[in-house]
């Protein structure tokens, strides 16, 4: 790795290896994430110019777990809000040695507008950009996966819900192809799917009595309203009635399926709280998996960074 800025187009043991340094960081006798040197002397600089609260929290976390010093730039009141560009914002910030920047932003495009910006020696981790990617949500959902269901090529996998505003489904869909899963479905309205999504490799469903039949994982979407048109917005009421993952419809899936949610949830809009919160839901175990996940993300695009700066200082 040098960057990791999005899912698409990288092959099945980088993610493989992604996945096995993640499960190597976790202590099992302790279900700890251990504490590790990699990162020692490195800065990271985490640039959130859009809300977070799992994504920005175990980035932080899983820097310094990697021993590194961890800068969080609040945007809100940093001199992005004086009109200071994003590229003046990273000359800045290089000038003060960063040597990571995990980056989010509301445009798609913005972590590889920034990695081909920044000096050779610096690693760039997209942590969401747009309706574009999400490829380290994608990897801990792999992660979670994995580890509750085992081989991909068994899997009958469903994504349901806003499948057109969200980054998340895009790098999930890229990421479950990749690792060789059995069926990828989707299940949304027709005004909440991407023309041409088939094109993707997934089944297509407007029903989640037929989508959701015999599936082993159960993926929610959140109603993401903020790249929605306002008069585009649909009826939460409605969309829950349809949509909404309950005790009803979650029969239509295999008895040991699994409940998964990128977060945050709106319980009564996407999910029934007592779905959310019951015996088959892994949304919080997602959460703990995002430290070890961003930990080898990151330690390895550092690694990569180091191999390629030695080979051009040897040509
Ligand atoms: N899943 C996710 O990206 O959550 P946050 O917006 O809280 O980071």
């Amino acid at each position: 790795l040098k960057h990791f800025l999005t899912i698409e187009g990288l092959h099945a043991g980088l993610l493989t290896e992604i996945l096995d340094t993640a499960d190597s960081f976790v202590d099992m006798s302790e279900q700890q994430v251990k504490k590790i040197p990699l990162l020692r002397g490195k800065t990271v600089a985490n640039l959130f110019f859009e809300a977070s609260t799992r994504t920005l929290s175990t980035f932080e976390l899983a820097a310094k777990r990697l021993s590194a010093d961890v800068l969080n730039l609040n945007i809100s009141t940093s001199s992005t809000s004086k009109g200071e560009t994003l590229k003046d914002t990273l000359m800045t910030l290089r000038a003060m040695h960063c040597d990571m920047f995990v980056v989010r932003h509301s445009a798609s495009g913005a972590a590889h507008f920034i990695a081909e910006h920044v000096t050779p020696d610096v690693a760039v981790i997209n942590a969401g950009d747009g309706r574009h990617a999400h490829p380290t949500q994608a990897m801990l959902d792999m992660l979670t996966i994995r580890q509750h269901k085992g081989d991909f090529a068994q899997l009958k996998v469903a994504i349901v819900g806003d499948i057109l505003h969200s980054r998340v489904a895009r790098s999930q869909i890229h990421a479950l192809r990749t690792l060789g899963t059995a069926e990828i479905r989707v299940i949304a309205p027709l005004t909440l799917l991407p023309r041409h999504i088939e094109a993707m490799g997934v089944k297509v469903y407007t029903e989640m009595s037929r989508g959701l039949r015999d599936v082993d994982v159960i993926i929610m979407l959140r109603l993401q309203k903020e790249r929605m048109q306002t008069a585009l917005l649909p009826s939460e009421s409605e969309f829950y009635k349809l949509y909404g993952l309950t005790e009803a419809k979650l029969a239509y899936a295999r008895p040991d399926a699994i409940i998964m949610h990128p977060g945050p949830i709106n319980r009564g809009v996407e999910i029934e709280s007592g779905v959310a919160d019951g015996p088959r839901s892994v949304i919080l175990n997602q959460v703990t998996n995002g430290i070890a996940v961003r930990m080898a993300v990151m330690s390895m695009a550092m690694s990569g960074q180091l191999k390629l700066n030695q080979q051009s200082t040897e040509v």
